[in-house]
């Protein structure tokens, strides 16, 4: 059995107990190398020319910190290199600490988080592009001479335009279950690159970093610059191994929060109504999705504003008071009527930002990034505008917010916490004039410091994280958030692609998934509802449609799905996932399975995407059973008859496989397996 250490000696060049570190560092390494760190100096030298003065070990219970503490010959810099191996799978971190006592700050023009080195082979390389509404599409090629740059400029978001994560298959193209394969992720919420370069000897040299462009950070003398932490899995055999072992990492060291709660089934008012809230209207909803069965309702945006209404998108953010023309007599009646009827409630809010008509840009026009001299650049509504993260007075107006609203209604259970416009007027009032340049890390520092405050004050609040659907999907932020929306196109169909790679790095509890109405407003697709509630079933469940508007079988399906949902939710949102048939391989079907543990118990789904281009599909071969068990298959979320029952070994399903009953266009099925008395 190979040491973790030396998994990492032996695939990625990453130092071993007895071995160098490596991370190529300006003024040191050859010169033909990309470097990982590149240092100004206050007298303008660019160069560091980094001795190893000490190595630092310390176990914990989970895992073994290795510290290289590097010193420069010339000048008073200390760097850190910090690895941390995980004692029970295949998993590590590593990150970076710069510290100096020059006389005047320094400035930080490269400071990548890690470095590793993969040998040369047959090596793929995925990442995952997108845009708004198309998040997380796998882009993958075969690694050839030269450098590959994957990076995102949004600067509040980071995760639309490609995801901080990528995929190194070492035996040729990705699979789920054969090959060596590296996952990593960068646990960032702000800009970064992530870079492969592979160097004539056919090496391919991969860094990963916060993005330096117009970011470079001024140091200043006594101050520790700590990067992101890099997460790195590896596996011998596939893609769905590193899933596994990302999804337990994040479970067991705190990087979701609340890791084992049930996450409750909720109906979430946006996509029904939109704007238009009313107490008769948000009543309506609570009593429609207390009849189905369901645990909280969430009203969405809309409900805030004084002096400005918010009837669109263009106005209010920033004046967090209940707009008494759509609900006068305020909040406190909807959460009773939710408590009255088993429900718990939740609020929407996008506390970052503000919009030209509001309250609170007339009062503080100095609270919004902006640059001195020049026109604003508006974002949503053509009003939208970031505030000023890295003042302290606007982390303790974002704070309060929260503050202010669980202190007057102790009852909030769940916020929705949105993020709709980039950074894109480069400028802090607050930040110093030699400072500007620290503006993209600031406001995620100052962002994170407000998110540690609010969950030390409130660690119950379930918090969704929302960045126009999926634009936040990075473990830099998820720490303090305990689902995300993995985007807002929430057509269950294209809801399986999208799933698919966020299932890469999430685990199935933080991936809120909704039945959405039909035809779906994006797409103008009409699926069957029980597609709908398949597709929910397999994150965490919830609605969001005009329940007014849902026929009565629409409410009876959803209903018995909700039910069913709560016999498998301890299976879907801490089970194991295996992911069988990807929608990407053109296989006509979709298929995943969660098992427990023991492996007594799984939940197997299947999803017909298409019918004409092929009648007949494969059998669907299951994981993750003991192959000596015989288990039985029970049909769930079926209104009326359902199939008889089938009982197989756990042999015969994992290698011979069963025929799902997929027979036309967007038929789908759910089964509860069990072990057979
Ligand atoms: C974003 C979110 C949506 C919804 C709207 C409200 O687009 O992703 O789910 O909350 O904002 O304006």
């Amino acid at each position: 059995m190979k040491t973790k250490w030396s998994i990492l000696l032996l695939f990625m060049g990453i130092p071993c107990m007895t071995s160098a570190w490596n991370y190529p560092v300006f003024g040191t390494s050859n010169v033909l190398d990309l470097p990982a760190l590149l240092v100004q100096h206050a007298n303008g030298d660019q160069t560091l020319a980094l001795y190893t003065a000490a190595v630092e070990t310390d176990t914990a219970a989970q895992y073994t910190d290795k510290v290289y503490v590097l010193r420069d010959s010339l000048y008073p810099v200390e760097v850190r290199l910090c690895y941390r191996s995980y004692t029970a799978y295949a998993m590590w971190e590593m990150w970076m600490e710069i510290s100096h006592q020059e006389k005047k700050p320094i400035l930080l023009k490269r400071f990548d988080s890690g470095h590793f080195t993969i040998p040369q082979g047959n090596v793929w390389m995925t990442h995952f592009h997108g845009d708004w509404a198309a998040e997380g599409t796998p882009t993958e090629s075969k690694l050839e001479r030269g450098t590959i740059s994957i990076q995102n400029t949004d600067g509040t978001r980071n995760a639309h335009v490609d995801a901080p994560s990528v995929v190194f298959a070492l035996d040729g193209p990705l699979e789920e279950y054969h090959g060596r394969t590296v996952a990593a992720t960068l646990c960032w919420s702000g800009n970064y690159e992530l870079r492969c370069n592979t160097t004539n000897d056919g090496q391919h040299h991969f860094y990963a970093g916060i993005s330096p462009q117009a970011s470079e950070y001024v140091l200043s003398p006594k101050e520790t610059f700590i990067t992101p932490h890099l997460a790195v899995a590896y596996s011998e055999s596939g893609m769905n191994e590193c899933s596994r072992i990302f999804h337990r990492w994040a479970r067991e060291t705190g990087r979701i929060n609340h890791p084992s709660m049930p996450r409750p089934i909720l109906l979430n008012s946006w996509e029904g109504i939109y704007f238009d809230i009313t107490e008769e209207r948000m009543i309506a909803m609570i009593d429609d999705i207390a009849d189905m069965g369901g645990e909280l309702f969430v009203m969405d945006d809309g409900w805030f504003g004084g002096k400005y209404a918010r009837n669109t998108d263009n106005a209010a953010l920033g004046d967090w008071k209940v707009d008494t023309r759509k609900l006068p007599n305020g909040l406190q009646p909807l959460i009773d009527h939710a408590h009255a009827r088993g429900i718990r409630f939740g609020i929407w809010i996008e506390p970052e930002f503000t919009n030209t008509l509001s309250e609170l840009f007339e009062q503080h026009p100095d609270w919004v990034l902006r640059v001195h001299g020049r026109k604003l650049r508006l974002g949503r509504g053509d009003t939208q505008l970031v505030l000023d993260m890295t003042n302290p007075k606007v982390q303790d107006f974002v704070f309060n917010i929260v503050d202010n609203l669980i202190t007057t209604y102790p009852d909030i259970a769940y916020i929705k916490w949105d993020a709709n416009t980039s950074l894109e007027n480069y400028g802090s009032p607050y930040l110093p004039k030699d400072k500007q340049s620290n503006l993209y890390i600031a406001y995620h520092q100052g962002l994170q410091k407000t998110l540690q405050r609010i969950r030390a004050k409130y660690p119950d609040v379930i918090i969704q994280n929302c960045a126009s659907g999926g634009g936040r999907a990075n473990y830099g932020l998820m720490p303090y958030f305990d689902e995300m929306w993995v985007s807002d196109n929430n057509d269950a169909l294209q809801r399986l692609f999208i799933w698919w790679t966020a299932s890469y790095f999430f685990p199935a509890n933080t991936l809120a998934q909704h039945v959405g109405g039909s035809p779906y407003h994006m797409t103008g697709r009409n699926l069957p509802i029980k597609f709908r509630c398949d597709v929910a079933m397999f994150g965490r469940m919830g609605l969001e449609l005009n329940s007014r508007h849902m026929s009565q079988d629409e409410q009876v399906q959803c209903a018995q799905a909700i039910q069913d949902y709560k016999q498998i939710r301890p299976l879907v949102q801490q089970g194991n996932l295996y992911r069988l048939v990807s929608p990407y391989a053109d296989k006509h079907t979709m298929s995943l399975m969660f098992v427990n543990d023991q492996q007594t118990e799984a939940v197997l789904y299947g999803f017909r995407t298409d019918f004409l281009k092929q009648q007949y599909i494969e059998k669907v071969r299951l994981k993750g059973l003991d192959a000596d068990k015989t288990y039985r298959l029970e049909e769930l979320d079926v209104v009326g008859k359902k199939r008889a029952p089938i009982v197989l070994s756990g042999k015969t399903l994992m290698e011979e496989g069963i025929d799902l009953p997929l027979y036309s266009d967007f038929a789908s099925v759910v089964y509860k397996i069990s072990i057979e008395k």
